[in-house]
């Protein structure tokens, strides 16, 4: 069970894997009011910078889940490098099998909703960890703009425009399930930028370094076409953001 090497590759960079700067990161957790002692569980945790920073910055604690043992291992270093590695640990497994040993006070799941089959899924995944009144964090793309056709669609990598909201849609989704939208960062274009352009220079610097591995041919087709897709259907289009929410 791990993640496919393309992923890491493509990411072997990256701190945070979503459209988030290490600014934005640090926004979010003061935004939300963190406090000493307060935990926390992050399920798709990555390379773990969330946990780690904000335990160097907040004195949380916690705990994260990630199928990718690359993104695993690099969390802990990430901890040890910190100096947190006494606050927060990083397991290797399925997020959507797993369960907090005791509920938390932050529940998390930043870009990968897939783990409960969409939104709904995911914060009831995420609330079974969660004491109440505690915090759910959840980060989702939405559409910017409508995507005037199919070809932008399928160019922001989802086969049919109903695969996501746009931002109302989303916010008025989180309330008919009966929570309340308590925060909210957002990407923008630069943080896309450093999520998205920052892979095509690992995806290059890989395929120098390995011009025959198995994945080389399918990678230097991805590159031929990713920066273009990018400007043209990603950047103008595509949203995201991690939104805070509270139980009404
Ligand atoms: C877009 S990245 C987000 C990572 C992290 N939350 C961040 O913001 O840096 C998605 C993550 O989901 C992980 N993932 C995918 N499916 C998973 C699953 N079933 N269980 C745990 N992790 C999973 C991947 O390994 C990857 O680290």
């Amino acid at each position: 069970m791990d993640l496919p090497r393309s992923f890491t590759i493509r990411e072997s960079n990256h701190r945070i894997h979503n459209p988030f700067t290490d600014s934005k990161l640090a926004t979010l957790g003061r935004a939300i009011r963190l406090r000493p002692g307060m935990t926390m569980l992050d399920l798709a945790s990555g390379s773990g910078e969330m946990l780690c920073t904000w335990a160097r910055e907040h004195g949380v604690t916690g705990t994260g889940v990630d199928i990718s043992t690359a993104f695993v291992d690099a969390a802990r270093a990430r901890a040890v490098e910190l100096g947190v590695d006494d606050r927060v640990t990083f397991v290797h497994g399925d997020a959507a099998a797993y369960v907090a040993a005791t509920p938390v006070d932050v529940a998390a799941c930043i870009g990968a909703t897939w783990i409960g089959s969409g939104v709904a899924g995911t914060l009831d995944l995420l609330e079974r960890d969660l004491h109440p009144g505690g915090l759910l964090l959840v980060g989702e793309p939405f559409w910017r703009t409508d995507p005037p056709d199919q070809a932008t669609v399928e160019g922001c990598h989802v086969s049919a425009k109903e695969d996501h909201h746009d931002l109302p849609g989303l916010v008025a989704l989180f309330g008919k399930l009966g929570w309340d939208l308590v925060e909210m960062v957002l990407a923008d274009e630069d943080s896309w930028d450093r999520y998205v352009a920052a892979q095509w220079l690992n995806v290059r610097t890989w395929l120098d370094a390995n011009p025959d591995d198995d994945l080389a041919g399918e990678l230097r087709a991805e590159l031929d076409d990713a920066p273009l897709r990018y400007a043209r259907y990603q950047r103008p289009y595509l949203g995201w953001g991690v939104f805070a929410l509270m139980r009404r």
